[in-house]
């Protein structure tokens, strides 16, 4: 394989994108101001990107790794937060579902590039309760419930037709039936951390890192607090 630049696709076309030089600065992370508990930081940070229009500021790219060792990452939604840790929901059959099986572990990354801010969760992952997965399945939309039972995510298909029609299907199924349960396959996993870092950018690429860390497997609290060089 050759690394040759490609007439087709000239450098000066991603010169803006490649090259630009912002610099950070305007807020600041110490250890003075940051909360003595992660959780209570993240919800403090978590409430500011949405008030100051971060869009989709629950959105996350989790890490994962499969069983042979290969890594892999996509977004998923943040759908609950408390001292058990990070929630979110997916197919437990997809990529990421059997990673989570056979691997347990895993890091969310919030990315927060117009408040010049990210978090990084690291930590073991367990299966959500079947009671709460049910309690959030019910709270998606209809066509979301539909869409996720026709889908067999991670899994490919011939055509986008095929899957037009499984969901056709179970619309009429479920006009009959007036519910559509939760598939066995799909529901949540919750990230419980070890290790929770806040990175804020400031100037010169002179960045705040405050990260906790904690035992891994250890109960509430016991955290440890380390600055980290940018
Ligand atoms: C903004 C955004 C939010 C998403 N939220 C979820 C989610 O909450 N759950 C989910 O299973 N997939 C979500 N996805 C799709 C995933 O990124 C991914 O394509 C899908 O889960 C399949 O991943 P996998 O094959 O690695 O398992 C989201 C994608 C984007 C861009």
């Amino acid at each position: 394989m050759s690394d040759a630049i490609d007439p087709e696709r000239p450098e000066p076309r991603l010169e803006h994108a490649l090259h630009r030089h912002t610099d950070y600065g305007a807020e600041e992370l110490d250890e003075a101001h940051v909360a003595s508990d992660p959780f209570v930081q993240f919800d403090r940070w978590l409430a500011e990107a949405d008030a100051r229009g971060v869009y989709e500021p629950n959105a996350m790219v989790l890490g994962t790794i499969d069983a042979d060792g290969t890594p892999s990452s996509r977004t998923v939604l943040l759908r609950g937060v408390d001292d058990r840790g990070f929630a979110f929901y997916t197919d437990r059959e997809s990529r990421k579902g059997r990673a989570l099986e056979s691997n347990p572990v895993a890091t969310v990354l919030f990315p927060w590039y117009t408040l010049h801010r990210q978090v990084i969760v690291t930590g073991e992952v367990r299966r959500v309760g079947d009671g709460e997965s049910d309690a959030y399945w019910a709270t998606r939309p209809l066509g979301s419930r539909i869409s996720a039972t026709a889908s067999r995510q991670s899994q490919p298909i011939a055509s986008r037709a095929e899957l037009e029609e499984r969901v056709a299907a179970l619309e009429e199924e479920v006009a009959g039936a007036g519910e559509i349960r939760r598939p066995e396959r799909w529901g949540g996993f919750r990230l419980r951390p070890w290790r929770v870092e806040f990175w804020q950018g400031r100037t010169s690429r002179l960045h705040d890192r405050l990260v906790f860390s904690r035992e891994r497997g250890a109960d509430a609290g016991g955290w440890r607090l380390e600055r980290l060089q940018p």
